[in-house]
């Protein structure tokens, strides 16, 4: 396999597949694998990288997206060491203020569990929300990248671009130039 980093995304409404694909072009695509986490036996790709991406949108007041709800407890079979993660979470600050991308919160915590190396975290400077499970123990990032497309859509460009770069750079990879 000549791609070096996979891709995992679950998506109800395709927002967080589109920013899926955004991060995939910035990053470069020759260089990505893209997964959607409902096909079937998805997770068995996971052992192929050394290098991962998660993504994961918040559903139904902090719950996790129905497709990583489906395979949650077989993530538990998936030796995770060695292996960098990086994640990034969609979710609505303002509908649902009290529980701001708890989803990816709970997917990093499960996934450093099981031995993976959190990488490229996201400072929470100028979001408005209550609550979030996605906040690190010192409360000034979040766990991973914080895209919000019902109420700053016009943000997430610049976003994705500045944190594919700390992407790249905590992989260890060359930046992408095209
Ligand atoms: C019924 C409903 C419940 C939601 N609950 C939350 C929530 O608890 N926390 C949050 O941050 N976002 C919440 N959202 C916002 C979604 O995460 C957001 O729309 C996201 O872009 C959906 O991504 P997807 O299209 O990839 O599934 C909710 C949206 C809907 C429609």
């Amino acid at each position: 396999m000549s791609e070096q980093i996979g891709l995992f995304y679950g998506s109800s409404t395709c927002y967080t597949e589109m920013a899926a694909e955004k991060i995939r072009d910035t990053l470069g695509a020759e260089r990505v694998r893209m997964f959607n986490i409902a096909d079937d036996e998805v997770l068995q790709d996971i052992e192929h990288f050394s290098f991962l991406i998660f993504g994961i949108p918040t559903w139904d007041y902090g719950e996790l997206q129905e497709d990583w709800e489906a395979c949650w407890d077989e993530l538990d079979q998936i030796d995770f060491n060695g292996k960098k993660v990086a994640f990034f979470g969609l979710g609505d600050q303002i509908g649902y203020p009290q529980w701001f991308l708890d989803a990816m919160g709970y997917l990093h915590d499960k996934v450093i569990n099981l031995g993976a190396t959190p990488v490229a975290y996201w400072p929470n400077e100028g979001y408005e929300y209550d609550e979030s499970k996605a906040l690190t123990q010192d409360g000034t990032h979040f766990v991973g990248l914080a895209l919000d497309e019902e109420n700053e859509f016009d943000k997430s460009e610049a976003r994705i671009t500045q944190w594919c770069a700390q992407v790249l750079d905590a992989f260890g990879l060359p930046a992408h130039d095209g």
